[in-house]
């Protein structure tokens, strides 16, 4: 079966938009509780693939899992195997959070490699050499990284580029080693702050959080906790570029957490869209007739974050004049490019810049999502384009919008889901 997203365009978009809670939030902090038997709430978990996968893993592990009103609990009182299966982890990448929480929680691990992915060659060394410096025995065999501790021991761990699962692992793992950890150029995003204070909260010392270094005091052991899902910055970023999309719009996002979206807004503002505070966590979207040209370079936080990148690139095809979005992270992340190109985009890419010249006026086409971000933005793309789109492959894009669809046609999109046999 294949899915695929009809979509009419230029409907104006009106009302109100609610975020869910944080994937990337949810994703280490059902791993976290491997750290300690017992039963967890997680509330505000969104309802993705993504999430469906990692529980799926989690019960192939012996834990048990359900979803109540607003919240899944998680009971973790009977896992034994510390097997992550291929078949499961193979789907997504951040299943090598598995690796810090397994390592942590029972000083073993044996979690397939992370395959390639289509926004670039994403390796996984600076988790294997963080756990190895923690004293995890690391082999790779047959394709899986094969762990095995004695114990773990704190000690100074230095990344070369802060990266966020590497640097959340670490923290899972260097929870519950001896001694104190310090881990240097350590990522800041919200995602690792929310693991770091769920940490705290069951019972890890843990200091630094949102600084370049992160310093741990193990425990001998952790207590289970009930914790609230951070609201998805990267939702709420994509639903702010599709209330600046057309004039005629008029969204309010709502559950925003504006100071996790610092430089996106400073972004949008200098193009010329503004954002009125409706109540605390609200902002209503709106742009004048002309849109202005800027320059974007992608960077860990709080810099400008490469998961909105495509959603801009969108909005800047309707900019007066030529914008640069250079990409930093990672280094294969154009390729959407060439789909919006046949819906008559002007973009040039030259390393990992894309030029883009605007405005051109976007005619709907048949597209493919390439990956999570550019699938969702592509989908933008074809709600402000002329006539049809076919957005093709969206099983992307549910890995990581909570009711993608369903939210849309609440503003007053004309959206048609159709699945096909292949
Ligand atoms: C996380 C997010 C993803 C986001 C990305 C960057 C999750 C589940 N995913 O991915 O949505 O796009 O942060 O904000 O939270 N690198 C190495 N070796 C390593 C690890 C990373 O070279 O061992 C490189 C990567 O190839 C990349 C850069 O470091 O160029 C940053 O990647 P990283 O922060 O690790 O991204 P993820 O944690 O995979």
């Amino acid at each position: 079966m294949e899915r695929k997203y009809i979509i009419k365009g230029r409907k104006p978009l009106k009302g109100e938009i609610e975020v869910s809670g944080a994937k990337n939030a949810s994703l280490p902090a059902i791993c976290a509780t491997l750290l300690a038997p017992g039963l967890y709430k997680l509330k505000n978990v969104p309802k993705v693939r993504d999430v469906f996968n990692m529980l799926k893993i989690m019960e192939s592990l012996g834990a048990t899992y359900e979803f109540k009103k607003d919240y899944v609990e998680i009971n973790t009182e009977k896992v034994e195997s510390v097997f992550i299966p291929y078949e499961l982890a193979s789907q997504m990448r951040a299943s090598i959070l598995f690796l810090g929480a397994l390592v942590g929680g029972f000083k073993s691990a044996i979690v397939p490699m992370p395959g390639g992915c289509a926004i670039g060659k994403r390796p996984v060394d600076f988790h294997i050499k963080g756990i190895s410096q923690l004293g995890g025995n690391i082999q790779l065999e047959k394709g899986n990284l094969v762990v095995s501790a004695k114990k773990l021991k704190g000690t100074q761990i230095v990344l070369d580029f802060p990266s966020v699962t590497a640097t959340e692992n670490l923290m899972m793992a260097a929870c519950l080693a001896e001694g104190e950890t310090i881990i240097k150029n350590s990522a800041k995003e919200p995602e690792v702050i929310f693991l770091g204070e769920m940490l705290k909260k069951m019972g890890a010392e843990i200091k630094g959080l949102g600084e370049d270094t992160i310093y741990i005091k193990g425990k001998k052991k952790l207590k289970p906790v009930n914790i609230e899902i951070i609201p998805d910055r990267i939702e709420a970023g994509t639903y702010l570029v599709l209330g600046a999309l057309m004039e005629e719009n008029e969204v309010v996002v709502k559950n925003i957490k504006k100071e996790h979206l610092k430089t996106p807004i400073l972004k949008l503002e200098e193009i010329g869209i503004t954002l009125e505070d409706v109540g605390k966590d609200a902002l209503r979207v709106k742009r004048g007739r002309i849109l202005n040209p800027v320059k974007i370079i992608t960077a860990p936080y709080p810099g400008f974050p490469t998961d909105l990148q495509p959603f801009f690139t969108i909005l800047l095809t309707q900019a007066e004049g030529i914008s640069f979005i250079t990409e930093n992270i990672f280094e294969n992340r154009f390729l959407y490019v060439y789909e919006l190109k046949r819906m008559g985009a002007e973009i040039e890419v030259e390393n990992r810049t894309a030029i883009i010249k605007g405005p051109t006026p976007l005619m709907g086409s048949p597209v493919k999502a390439t990956d999570l971000r550019a699938g969702a933005a592509l989908v933008l793309a074809g709600l402000m384009a002329e006539n049809t789109t076919t957005v093709y492959n969206v099983e992307f894009i549910e890995r990581g919008y909570e009711n993608f669809v369903e939210k849309l046609l609440s503003l007053g999109a004309d959206i048609k889901v159709e699945e096909d046999e292949s």
